[in-house]
C-alpha cells in the first residue's frame, strides 16, 4: 500500500494501476462500515484507492471541524490490512486554493433534511468529491446508503456534469441491536448509546406498517414520530428515490428518514423501501 500525501505522488501512483479502479471517499475514523465498502470495492476492482480528508468546506462555520474524530494510526493499519492500493491522505491547503471555481449543489434537495439545518454542507461535498473523481479517476466509486441524501446528490452530480465512473450505492452496516455504524457514535454515553436505538426502532415500526399493507405516509409518520416522542427530533421523512415528496409509499421507490439528536450529537438512519 502506498500513503500518499501531496497532487504529484497521487498522480505518479494512480498514472501506475492498470485496469480497473474502484474509490472509497471517508473522512476516516473508520468502522466497519466504511470497511465494508472498501471490501465491495476491493472484490469489484483490480485496484482499490481510498482517501481520508476531513473536508473543511462540508463543515458550517458553528461546526466544530477540530473535534472530529481522527485516528490515522488506526486507519492506516485497517487500509494495509484490507490490501488497498493507494491511501490518500491529504492536507487542507493541497486540496483548496484560494482562488477556484466553486461548485453548487441542486438547492431544491440540497437545502432540503440534512440540507436544512446545514444549509452550504453538500455544496461543500460535492466540491471535494468533484476535486477527488478528478484525481483519482476512478472506475467505480463506493458510498453508503446511510448518507442517503449524500448519495442521491453524487449520482445526480455524476449525471449532470457527464463524468465517467459508476457510482455504487452500499448497504448500511448496522451493530447487532440496529444502530447504524456512525464515526459520531463515539460521543454517545452508555444511556445515549440506548436512545439512540430508538432511530432504527422507528424505522423497524415503519416496516412493520409497510407490511401489513400501510402505504400512507402520514399515519406511519406519526407512528415513528411517536417512537421519538423521547429525543429532539429533526424529521422524518418518506420520500422517493429522486427526494421528492409522497403522499403514498411506492416499494421499490421509496425511503423513509430520520434525524435526531440525542443529547447535542446529531444522529441519521433510513430505510429503502
Ligand atoms: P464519512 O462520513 O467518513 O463516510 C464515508 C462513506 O462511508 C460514506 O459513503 C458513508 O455513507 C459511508 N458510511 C458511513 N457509515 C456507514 C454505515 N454504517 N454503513 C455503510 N456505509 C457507511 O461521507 C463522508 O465521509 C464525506 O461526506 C465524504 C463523502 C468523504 C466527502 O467528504
Amino acid at each position: 500500500m502506498k500513503i500518499v500525501k501531496t497532487i504529484p505522488e497521487l498522480q505518479k501512483a494512480r498514472k501506475e494501476l492498470q485496469g480497473s479502479v474502484g474509490f472509497v471517499p471517508t473522512m476516516g475514523a473508520l468502522h466497519h462500515g466504511h470497511v465494508s465498502l472498501i471490501q465491495k470495492s476491493l472484490n469489484e476492482n483490480e485496484h482499490t484507492i481510498v482517501s481520508i480528508f476531513v473536508n473543511p468546506t462540508q463543515f458550517l462555520a458553528h461546526e466544530d471541524l477540530s473535534k472530529y474524530p481522527r485516528k490515522p494510526e488506526a486507519d492506516i493499519k485497517i487500509c494495509e490490512l484490507a490490501g488497498i492500493a493507494i491511501l490518500f491522505m491529504p492536507d487542507v491547503d493541497t486540496m483548496y486554493c484560494p482562488l477556484e471555481p466553486t461548485l453548487l449543489a441542486p438547492s431544491s434537495k440540497a437545502y432540503i433534511l440534512e440540507g436544512f439545518s446545514r444549509p452550504g454542507h453538500f455544496d461543500g461535498v460535492l466540491r471535494v468529491v468533484l476535486k477527488l473523481f478528478n484525481l483519482t479517476k476512478p472506475t467505480r466509486a463506493y458510498f453508503g446508503k446511510k448518507d442517503a441524501q449524500q448519495l442521491y446528490l453524487i449520482q445526480n452530480m455524476v449525471k449532470t456534469l457527464f463524468l465517467d465512473l459508476e457510482i455504487i450505492p452500499c448497504e448500511i452496516i448496522r451493530e447487532d441491536d440496529g444502530l447504524a455504524l456512525s464515526s459520531r457514535n463515539v460521543y454517545l454515553n452508555h444511556e445515549q448509546r440506548k436512545q439512540a436505538l430508538l432511530l432504527s426502532k422507528s424505522l423497524k415500526i415503519a416496516t412493520r406498517c409497510v407490511m401489513a399493507g400501510g402505504r400512507d405516509v402520514e399515519p406511519i409518520k406519526a407512528e415513528m414520530l411517536s417512537t421519538l416522542s423521547s429525543l429532539h427530533v429533526e424529521y422524518v421523512e418518506i420520500l422517493n428515490r429522486d427526494f421528492d415528496t409522497l403522499s403514498s409509499i411506492e416499494i421499490g421507490n421509496s425511503i423513509i428518514l430520520v434525524c435526531a439528536k440525542v443529547g447535542t450529537t446529531r444522529l441519521i438512519d433510513n430505510l429503502w423501501i
